[in-house]
C-alpha cells in the first residue's frame, strides 16, 4: 500500500515557562521529539497517548498550523508529491484544500455569527472555488447531507444544534473541498457517550464513501480501536509503539501500551482484579533526559540500560514497531475484550 503522508523526524519545541525570582527561562518543552510516521492511502491511523503527550501538537505541525522546528512532511496526493514543510504561504493554503483538521471542541471552532451554510461554504469562497454562495450551495448541500444534516438546518446558527450535530457541521466544513486526508483531534471527547458512536460511525462511512485517509487522535484506546486499522502510541513527544489494532491489543510490545490497556475499564472481573499498572504521571521533558522516558513509571525498568540509553523504535516485522530494550523478552498483557 502506498503512503499518502510521510513524516520524517518532526520536532516541535515550545519555550518553557519562566521560573524563579529572576524569571529565568526553563528548558524548552520538546512537545514532539523527532517523530517519523507513515500514513497509508485509505487507512485510519490512530494516535493515542495520555493528555500532554504531544498528539495535538503533532497533528498541527503536520499541517503546519504550528511551524515545526525541524523535520519533513511529504504528501503523495492525487496532484503529485508535495513537500509540505517547504511550501510558501500561498501554496500551503492550496495544500490545505487537500488536508484538513477536525477539532475536539466544535463550540470554539464554529463562528456563532455564521449560519451553517456560510460556515461550510467558507473555504470554497475564500479559495475562490466558488464565486459566491449561490455557486457554493450545491456542494454545501451535498456534503452536509453526507454528514447527516438536512437542507433546512443550513440556514440556522450553531447555537441551535446539539454537540453531536455541531461536530457534524465541523466535519462537513472540513470535507467540503474533498480533501484526501483529514486529522480528527479528539472529535468525540467532548460528546456524550451515547452520541460518540454516531459520530464514529459517520466517520467510518465517510472514509469509505470519500476514499479518505484519516489520522485519528484520541486519549481513549477503545475509541481509537473502534475506528482505526493501525495504532501509534505516543509518550512525551515520542512514538513508542506502532501496530495493527488487533495485534496491539492481543500482545502489546511496550510496557507503556500495556499500562494504558490496564487502565481500560473491563467487563471481565478477572481483568479488573489486575490493578492498573500505570502509576504516577508523565514526568520530565523529552529531549532533556537520557535513557528511556518511560523508565520512572515502568515496572520492568532495569535501573541500568533503561536509565542510560534511549531505546529506538525498532522494527519487529508484520507492521510492528516498539521502542523498548526488552520488547523481545517481556511477555506483556493485552486487552482481551476488544
Ligand atoms: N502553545 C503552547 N505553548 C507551550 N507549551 C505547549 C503549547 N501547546 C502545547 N504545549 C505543551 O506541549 C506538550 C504537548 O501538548 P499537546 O500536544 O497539547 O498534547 P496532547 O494533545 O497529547 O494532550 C504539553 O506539555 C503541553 O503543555
Ligand atoms: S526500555 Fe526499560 S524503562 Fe523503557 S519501557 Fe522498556 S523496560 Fe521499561
Ligand atoms: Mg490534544
Amino acid at each position: 500500500m502506498t503512503n499518502l503522508i510521510e513524516v520524517k523526524d518532526l520536532s516541535v519545541q515550545f519555550s518553557g515557562p519562566k521560573m524563579g525570582l529572576f524569571r529565568k527561562k526553563s528548558a524548552p518543552i520538546h512537545a514532539v521529539d523527532g517523530v517519523s510516521l507513515n500514513i497509508r492511502k485509505g487507512e485510519a491511523l490512530g494516535l493515542v497517548g495520555e493528555s500532554g503527550s504531544g498528539k495535538t501538537t503533532f497533528g498541527r505541525a503536520l499541517l503546519r498550523l504550528i511551524e515545526p522546528n525541524s523535520g519533513v512532511v511529504h504528501m503523495n496526493g492525487n496532484d503529485g508529491r508535495k513537500n509540505i514543510t517547504e511550501l510558501d504561504a500561498k501554496n500551503l493554503r492550496k495544500a490545505w484544500l487537500n488536508m484538513q483538521m477536525v477539532f475536539q471542541d466544535p463550540d470554539s471552532s464554529l463562528n456563532p455569527r455564521m449560519t451553517v451554510m456560510d460556515t461550510i461554504a467558507e473555504s470554497l469562497l475564500v479559495n475562490r472555488i466558488a464565486k459566491n454562495i449561490r455557486e457554493a450551495k450545491a456542494r454545501v448541500v451535498e456534503v452536509a447531507e453526507s454528514c447527516g444534516l438536512t437542507v433546512e438546518q443550513l440556514s440556522r446558527y450553531p447555537h441551535a444544534f446539539s454537540g453531536g450535530q455541531r461536530q457534524r457541521i465541523s466535519i462537513a466544513r472540513a470535507l467540503v473541498t474533498k480533501p484526501e486526508f483529514i486529522i480528527c483531534d479528539e472529535p468525540v471527547s467532548a460528546l456524550d457517550v451515547s452520541i460518540q458512536a454516531q459520530i464514529l460511525n459517520l466517520l467510518i462511512e465517510l472514509q469509505e464513501e470519500m476514499d479518505l485517509t484519516l489520522l485519528f487522535i484520541s486519549h481513549d484506546l477503545i475509541v481509537v480501536a473502534y475506528i482505526c486499522d493501525r495504532i501509534a502510541v505516543m509518550y512525551l513527544g515520542n512514538i513508542i509503539e506502532i501496530a495493527p489494532t488487533k495485534d496491539l491489543f492481543n500482545k502489546p510490545l511496550h510496557p507503556y501500551t500495556e499500562a494504558l490497556m490496564s487502565a481500560i475499564p473491563s467487563d471481565d472481573p478477572d481483568q479488573q482484579l489486575s490493578e492498573s499498572v500505570l502509576a504516577g504521571e508523565a514526568t520530565g521533558v523529552a529531549g532533556e533526559r537520557k535513557g528511556c522516558l518511560f523508565a520512572p513509571r515502568c515496572r520492568y525498568a532495569d535501573g541500568d540500560k533503561c536509565s542510560e540509553i534511549k531505546p529506538v523504535l525498532k522494527d519487529f516485522g508484520d507492521g510492528r514497531m516498539a521502542a523498548c530494550h526488552y520488547a523481545e523478552t517481556l511477555t506483556l498483557t493485552g486487552f482481551e475484550d476488544l
